[in-house]
């Protein structure tokens, strides 16, 4: 049996987890990575804020601290349980009246932000600190890893810690899952943070007189990665750095690319528990089966000989669908069909359900967040477009590759290092593997969308696409190497313990 001291000790901070929590791919990567890594050989503890929908799940729970009133929550508790799917540690921090409300992690059920998060989230960087400082007598971690900028407060309190007691006490790692989102808020709440004020400066914690969450995990984290290498790129400068291209420079040493993983138990469809029937690379007659179910389930005209485009997303203007409601009647007057499946932006909502009550034999929209029906989506499909705008890494083109579902992206983000184009070298090298386009516009979705088409009427080299992308290595073990290596080059060096 693998010796637990000697593993490395590793604290993830984050504020969602696959399958108990969700607003996005953040939660899948938070639920398998750290998985990957425990198998890895990393002793891995999570570290969230008292959401009901976590602490229901969480199980064998004990007290770890209690702790004076903070960050206006009339009591603090820090308690340890297990995570039952992954049979992970996570600390949990209750906090009545802080935590515990309806809506999601971050707004109301009115959508708008919780006008306190400063410190709802303050205080899950704080206890990440006080965790390094030996709050459980039994599990100090040596890595901080903290997962957008929810965690972004851990790191200027894990280097205040470091800066009072004149040692580095732990290694720290901040994963940028998206620059977009940056938890800024009024510089005046600076004050309630407890943190001290040499760190309200443009180095540090300070963003164009605000207090931002992102900045400050840019600015003390030891490493910094987001969740592709071409993101890491873009990051620097333009629509894609968010403000930060200056901060980010200067970090440029310490900021690298890992390519996220996908689940590959969870998706798999060679064991999917909600498919119609299951099928893999080899036998690959089930994913007609697939087909013909999902479309009676949608109400679409089946048989249908034109391939099944679909869509599983968040309608938000990163994710560029705009392109695909100009698609649609391109699709359908070339004997498509079309699935779409989310929510958000209302006028997407409206414009694609007006278009599906228009043509319901050969579009179907979906408004709401289903699991089990985006497997079923995925699994049914032909092509799956991502035709993001930006997009630091994007996973349902990796469930397409796994399901045989070809990926239709824009050349951005963590989708060009995916996703590789269909042109007659790489069909000849079978190295293909979807459709990318490279500008943002509707006649390059026009053309990706016809030369989907195309291949799809020559169903041998459809075949061959297909099989390479199912053949593709998906599983988070080589960006589990690669944040172990991240590790170790933070790790503090003469910590005893
Ligand atoms: P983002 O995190 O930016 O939304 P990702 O592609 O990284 O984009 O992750 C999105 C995740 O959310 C995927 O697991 C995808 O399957 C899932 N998802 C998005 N919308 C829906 C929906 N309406 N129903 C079910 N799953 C969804
Ligand atoms: C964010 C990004 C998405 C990425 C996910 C998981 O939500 O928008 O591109 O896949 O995080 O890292």
């Amino acid at each position: 049996m693998r010796s637990r001291k000697q593993s490395l000790r590793v604290l993830h901070v984050c504020s969602e987890i696959f399958p108990y929590l969700k607003t996005g791919g953040l939660a899948d990567v938070t639920a398998a990575l750290p998985a990957a890594l425990s198998r890895a050989g990393c002793d891995v503890r999570m570290l969230v804020p008292g959401f009901p929908d976590l602490v229901k799940h969480i199980r064998n729970k004990h007290l770890v601290a209690e702790l004076p009133p903070r960050f206006g929550a009339q009591a603090v508790r820090l308690i340890y349980g297990i995570l039952p799917e992954t049979g992970l540690s996570a600390y949990y921090i209750e906090a009545p009246g802080l935590y515990d409300r309806p809506g999601n992690p971050y707004i109301d059920i009115y959508g708008q932000s919780y006008g306190d998060n400063h410190r709802r989230f303050a205080l899950l960087g704080w206890m990440s600190a006080r965790l390094v400082e030996g709050f459980d007598f039994f599990w100090r971690p040596r890595i901080v890893h903290g997962h957008d900028w929810h965690s972004g407060l851990a790191f200027a309190y894990i280097r205040a810690l470091e800066w009072s007691k004149s040692r580095h006490l732990a290694g720290t790692v901040f994963t940028i899952h998206n620059m977009a989102y940056q938890g800024n808020f009024s510089g005046s709440v600076f004050g309630e943070l407890d943190l001290p004020s040499w760190m309200y400066s443009p180095e540090g914690v300070e963003f164009y007189g605000q207090v931002s969450f992102l900045k400050t995990g840019l600015a003390y984290a030891g490493k910094i990665n987001t969740v592709s290498p071409t993101y890491a790129r873009e990051i620097h400068g333009g629509e894609q750095a968010c403000g930060l291209g200056g901060i980010v420079w200067r970090r440029d040493g310490d900021l690298s690319g890992i390519l996220n993983g996908i689940d590959t138990d969870t998706w798999n469809p060679a064991a999917d528990p909600v498919l119609a029937t299951t099928y893999n690379a080899r036998s690959i007659t089930g994913k007609k089966q697939c087909r013909l179910a999902l479309q009676q389930e949608m109400g679409l005209r089946s048989p249908n000989s034109g391939p099944l485009f679909c869509v599983v997303s968040r309608f938000a203007s990163q994710k560029g669908l705009h392109l695909v409601l100009g698609a649609m009647e391109q699709i359908r007057k070339k004997g498509g069909q079309i699935i779409i499946v989310g929510s958000g932006e209302h006028y997407l909502e409206q414009a694609f359900s007006d278009y599906a009550g228009r043509y319901p034999q050969q579009a179907a929209v979906r408004i709401g967040y289903d699991e089990a029906l985006a497997h079923r989506v995925i699994a049914g499909s032909d092509v799956i477009m991502v035709p993001s705008r930006y997009e630091p890494c994007g996973l349902t083109q990796f469930y397409g590759l796994r399901y045989g579902t070809l990926p239709l992206v824009h050349r951005v983000g963590g989708l060009a290092d995916s996703v590789t184009d269909c042109t007659p070298e790489t069909l000849l090298e079978k190295t293909a593997t979807g459709f990318v386009f490279e500008h943002f516009d509707q006649s390059a979705m026009t053309d990706a969308v016809n030369r989907a088409f195309d291949l799809f009427a020559t169903p041998a080299q459809w075949r061959s696409v297909q099989r390479q992308g199912m053949k593709q290595k998906l599983d988070w073990k080589r960006a589990a190497r690669e944040y172990k290596a991240l590790y170790n080059a933070v790790l503090p060096a003469n910590r005893i313990s």
